[in-house]
């Protein structure tokens, strides 16, 4: 597991109770460290609510997941490199040409990049056996794993990512060929953008936003998604919206005014305290009450049968 921020940490935990023995490393020495105490304290939330069995105590995580300074260490022998650096094209780069001369050359190259195309920074030799698995955080409690092959990149690599994927209680999507941001992630960009034109313009406020998001948009969709949802609307009425135009896409500039107020005044979010909303109150405890309530919304919708699946596709 090649870095050990947000996403390294948590992934290396989900590999662990996959069942993989995990080398973690980070260039940094603070988040290498600073990984050992989020794993921990993500694995208590986890054991708190039963969903890993009390053997899974500090001790077996440390023999689970070990943390490695030195790169070498993390790649030699690895059949599985996971790469979750910082989203940056050149650092990305970098670290696949050093993987190149390090690394076994069977072994599978994973990238949880956002929205990077990275097929093209791979060195060539690499490409067959390189892909993109794309996790969502928590990834030890959000299913999705988006999973997508480059140009070059053998059919049974993503057959056998998909199976390892599923086998951790995880849902695959493979998609066909790469797309910044995949599916999840293009759907959200494009919910920030509205929301976004909706603040800047003043027609609602951010906790009528969210009100409007939690009461109408999002109650549907962990039963129905976008397009079983439509098939109950009726297709008739989706078509003489799009014929009507009743909707205009925002103009992207790449800014938003409410969001560099909130910048300008150090609103960065839960972490600092504040961002849209006022917080106030430990991240940690924050985050780990986002996680309960995770945990407790994904086993009621399975004690009421999830999604209702339709039969067939177009
Ligand atoms: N944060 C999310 O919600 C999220 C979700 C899905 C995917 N991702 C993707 O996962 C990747 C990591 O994102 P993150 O949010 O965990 O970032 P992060 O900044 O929290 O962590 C990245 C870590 O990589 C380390 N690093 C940088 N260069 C390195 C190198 N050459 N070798 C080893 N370690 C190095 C940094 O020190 C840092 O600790 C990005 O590609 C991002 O797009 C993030």
């Amino acid at each position: 597991m090649l870095g050990a921020g947000t996403m390294g940490h948590a992934l290396a935990l989900v590999f662990a109770f996959g069942g993989h023995e995990v080398r973690l490393t980070d260039s940094s020495v603070t988040a290498l460290e600073r990984a050992g105490a989020l794993m921990e304290r993500a694995l208590a939330t986890l054991r708190e609510a039963g969903l890993v069995d009390a053997s899974w105590q500090p001790e077996r995580l440390e023999r689970a997941v070990r943390r490695v300074a030195g790169f070498a260490d993390a790649v030699a022998e690895a059949e599985i490199i996971v790469e979750a650096i910082t989203e940056q094209r050149e650092a990305k780069q970098a670290l696949y040409k050093a993987i190149d001369g390090l690394a076994a050359p069977e072994a599978v190259l994973a990238s949880n990049t956002s929205y990077l195309n990275v097929f093209p920074l791979i060195p060539a030799a690499r490409q067959a056996r390189a892909l993109i698995a794309h996790w969502y955080t928590p990834p030890y409690l959000v299913d999705l794993v988006d999973i997508v092959g480059g140009p070059k990149t053998d059919p049974a690599v993503i057959g056998t990512m998909r199976e390892l994927v599923l086998a951790m209680g995880k849902v695959p999507v493979v998609m066909r060929r790469f797309i910044p941001g995949y599916i999840a992630n293009r759907i959200q960009t494009a919910i920030t953008f509205e929301v976004n034109r909706l603040l800047d313009e003043g027609y609602a406020s951010p906790r009528e936003i969210d009100d409007a998001v939690i009461h109408g948009l999002a109650l549907r969709l962990p039963i129905l998604g976008v397009l079983a949802k439509a098939d109950f609307t009726g297709l008739p009425l989706i078509a003489d919206a799009l014929a009507n135009r009743t909707y205009e896409p925002p103009a992207v500039t790449g800014r938003s005014e409410t969001l560099d107020r909130l910048l300008a005044e150090k609103r960065e979010g839960v972490l600092t305290g504040r961002g849209y909303f006022d917080w106030n109150e430990d991240p940690g405890v924050l985050l780990a009450e986002r996680d309960r309530r995770l945990i407790a919304l994904k086993r009621a919708l399975a004690a009421i049968g999830g999604p209702i699946r339709p039969r067939n596709e177009i």
